[in-house]
């Protein structure tokens, strides 16, 4: 480990459990908020140990995990099962997590039904959902009822059929109306999805919340990635925002090759793996 990473680690080893008043605090100070995907417990105690600020149960889940096409299958009671488990694996870092298509969008009385039986249900510290301008009132009411919200605009997959694809958003009057509905409807942060870098940098300068940022350029508070890309780990579509810290895909398909190889050849279990 480098003595940056090292000091990193110690810090981070010492410091208290992140709230969502720390990211209000972290944009006044200009400190960058790093933010990552988790949807099991193994990998959610990995990345808390290497100092992720939150971590972010994504509905996501419901292509880099079960393999559909969009996120629209994935339903409440499956939220709830992998944000417990992610919860369980924090210890330092704040967990968010989504909630899915249909858990929010018909009431008000439905989105704080679904938000508590969240927080209740998992320890999760908060909830994200979609939408700018049109859920205003409904982030409103969440945070009157005492549930912190992350609002999530620009690309907002939930809408991908309304939206025609998965691609940049550029209506720049828009985004930033939604951007200032999310904030002064009490979010503690919003994502920003696919947005020019120049925009996100706009609507950053414009609201007093952090932006965290994903395919919107470098100058948003903070910055989320979907954790399979970073790592490798899936290949069905590379998104030009996505930057690989690993090749996992490669190392597991050796790793899984070396071991049929081996059972073949019955060169493993050997006598050391063995009980006499
Ligand atoms: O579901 C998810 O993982 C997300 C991130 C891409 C921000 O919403």
């Amino acid at each position: 480990m480098s003595e940056r990473a090292s000091a990193t680690a110690r810090r981070v080893e010492r410091s208290a459990p992140v709230g969502v008043l720390d990211f209000a605090h972290w944009k006044r100070e200009r400190r960058p908020i790093s933010v990552l995907t988790a949807y099991d417990h193994t990998m959610a105690r990995l990345l808390d140990e290497a100092g992720v600020d939150c971590l972010l149960v994504g509905d996501s889940l419901g292509t880099v995990v079960q393999g559909h096409d969009t996120t629209l299958p994935v339903t409440l009671d499956q939220m709830i099962y992998h944000a417990e488990m992610v919860a369980r694996g924090a210890s330092r870092a704040l967990v968010v997590a989504d909630l899915p298509f249909g858990s929010y969008q018909e009431s008000v009385g439905q989105a704080i039904g679904s938000a508590t039986r969240m927080l209740k249900e998992t320890r999760v510290r908060a909830v994200k959902l979609e939408g700018g301008v049109a859920r205003a009132a409904t982030i409103r009411s969440l945070v009157e009822a005492g549930i912190p919200v992350m609002g999530h605009i620009g690309l907002t997959p939930q809408a991908v059929y309304q939206l025609g694809g998965y691609r940049v958003q550029r209506d720049e009057e828009r985004l930033l109306a939604d951007a200032v509905a999310v904030a002064e409807a009490g979010a503690f942060a919003v994502v920003i999805e696919c947005v020019p870098a120049e925009l996100a940098a706009r609507i950053t300068a414009t609201v007093p919340i952090p932006t965290i940022g994903i395919g919107a350029g470098p100058e948003c508070d903070g910055q989320v990635l979907v954790t399979p890309d970073l790592l490798g780990l899936f290949d069905a579509f590379r998104p030009k925002f996505v930057r690989r810290y690993a090749e996992l895909g490669e190392t597991i398909r050796a790793a899984a090759r070396a071991y049929v190889a081996d059972v073949s050849e019955r060169r493993f279990p050997d006598e050391s793996e063995s009980f006499r």
